[in-house]
């Protein structure tokens, strides 16, 4: 990444760097951009909590962090990041507060000489950005002139449901303007799924075949050994198809099946994911939407949570089909799940019928294309087997481990809207899966239950 990027100073300002998103993810990013000198001399990092939270101890919380990962965290990095970082205190529902904020935002302005570009990342549950952004617009703190520029950065999920996914788009429409708002899919930045498009396009002897006429099913894969990790809360309220199949999988299966545009910039890309989603047939309520559904959880979930009624899913397979002449026939499977056996992220692509080519997107870990074949195995007797064709990243490339966030800050910051979701991507997506939530409000009677570590149920059905 480092030979391309030249950013300039700008000022980041973090709502909710005290939760566990910006710990596990947002610090460590922010430290290895850092170190690696990718961010700017001069880089502000505004860290808001509602309580006062010394300095220290966030610095704290990032040499923890680096160190369970990298077993060293470098001092000299620590000290940057201190001279960057100021910490402030604001109480989201308080205008003065804002008032406050925004003459420090002003006097960081006049210290440098020149308006800084801000980005406002909310690193903080969804149902609180709404308040969040209207005053950030009421109290002009995203001002825009002078060649700088505001942003919004936000995490997924965005919305509960098509409904309230509109209703936020509309809430942060009144304030930033869609090229301000980056929606964070940090799946799309991770290296591998970077590659599908070009991976696509240059190689004639796939893209040649890449319909339904040769496709017989696609299969995006998002299995996890770990489980809900404590996040009680957000878990009971989301669950695993607002979590992962609505984002994620979907964005995932977008890049695999799209048209690939003639230009691979964010404009094309997006409306050609867009164009995708929008294809895809929501199931029918009437059809059954068991038949195309496969939801369950985990054995020790309820008693982990504290709730001994909860429906809530932590395992979805679900198939889809599209309206495209060109996937007509194809079935698209998204899967998800939570405490099982493997964590493996990968995109399977079945070429032909009985017998499938598989060629698999392997996302993480191992990233790689594997190819499976049929050949006649050697000696008298005429027997097929099945022999693996295998790319790995690391054999061939020194793969430099950027974390998707680093990738995530690094595009917001210089404004690049490539990786990010659209508002659009993002309703087509609600729309396509909002009758499987609406049947499970009904109907309970599916979930099933699963023993931690194993593949889950089955989907043998699908
Ligand atoms: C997040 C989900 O978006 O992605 C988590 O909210 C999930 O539930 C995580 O564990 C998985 O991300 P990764 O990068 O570890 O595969």
């Amino acid at each position: 990444m480092s030979e391309s990027v030249k950013l300039q100073p700008s000022v980041l300002i973090i709502f909710g760097i005290t939760g566990d998103l910006a710990k596990r993810k947002v610090l460590p990013a922010l430290y290895n951009l850092c170190k690696e000198r990718l961010l700017p001399e001069g880089t502000n990092i505004i860290g808001i909590s509602r309580r006062h939270v010394p300095k220290e101890e966030i610095l704290d919380k990032v040499n923890l962090c680096v160190l369970e990962t990298d077993q060293v965290c470098d001092p000299e990095v620590i000290d940057r990041l201190r001279t960057w970082l100021t910490m402030f205190k604001l109480d989201p529902l308080d205008d003065d507060d804002y008032v406050q904020l925004k003459s420090h935002l002003n006097d960081l302005d006049a210290k440098h000489g020149f308006e800084l570009d801000r980005l406002f990342y909310l690193s903080i549950p969804p149902q609180v950005y709404g308040p969040i952004i209207e005053r950030i617009g009421r109290h002009g703190l995203n001002r825009e002139g002078n060649g700088a520029v505001s942003r919004l950065l936000i995490e997924k999920p965005f919305g509960y449901d098509l409904k309230s996914a509109e209703q936020l788009i509309e809430e942060t429409e009144k304030v930033f303007k869609e090229e301000q708002i980056f929606r964070i899919d940090h799946y799309l930045a991770k290296e591998t799924a970077q590659n599908i498009l070009k991976f696509r396009r240059h190689n004639p002897v796939f893209s040649s075949q890449w319909d339904c006429r040769h496709i017989r099913r696609i299969h995006v894969i998002a299995k996890e050994k770990i489980g809900i990790e404590n996040r009680v809360g957000f878990y009971e309220r989301v669950g695993a198809l607002r979590d992962l199949i609505q984002s994620h999988l979907m964005q995932l299966l977008a890049l695999t099946a799209m048209d690939i545009p003639k230009n691979i910039n964010d404009t094309e890309v997006h409306s050609s994911k867009h164009a995708f989603m929008e294809s895809l047939i929501p199931p029918s309520a009437m059809a059954g939407i068991n038949r195309q559904v496969v939801r369950g959880q985990y054995d020790t979930y309820r008693s982990e949570v504290g709730n001994i009624h909860s429906n809530t899913e932590t395992f979805v397979s679900l198939v889809l089909k599209s309206h495209d002449p060109n996937w007509r026939d194809t079935l698209f499977q998204l899967t998800t799940g939570k405490s099982l056996d493997e964590k493996i992220t990968m995109i399977q692509v079945f070429f032909g019928s009985q017998d499938p080519n598989i060629l698999t997107f392997r996302i993480q870990p191992n990233e790689g294309i594997n190819l499976n074949l049929l050949i006649e195995q050697p000696g008298f007797v005429h027997n097929l087997k099945e022999v693996n064709m295998e790319f790995r990243y690391n054999d061939h490339f020194d793969i430099d481990n950027h974390e998707a966030y680093e990738r995530v800050l690094v595009d917001a910051i210089r404004g690049d809207k490539l990786l990010f979701a659209s508002k659009s991507e993002v309703i087509a997506s609600w729309k396509v899966l909002q009758p499987i939530l609406d049947a499970w409000q009904n109907n309970n009677n599916d979930l099933q239950l699963y023993t931690t570590g194993s593949s889950g149920p089955s989907t043998d059905k699908l």
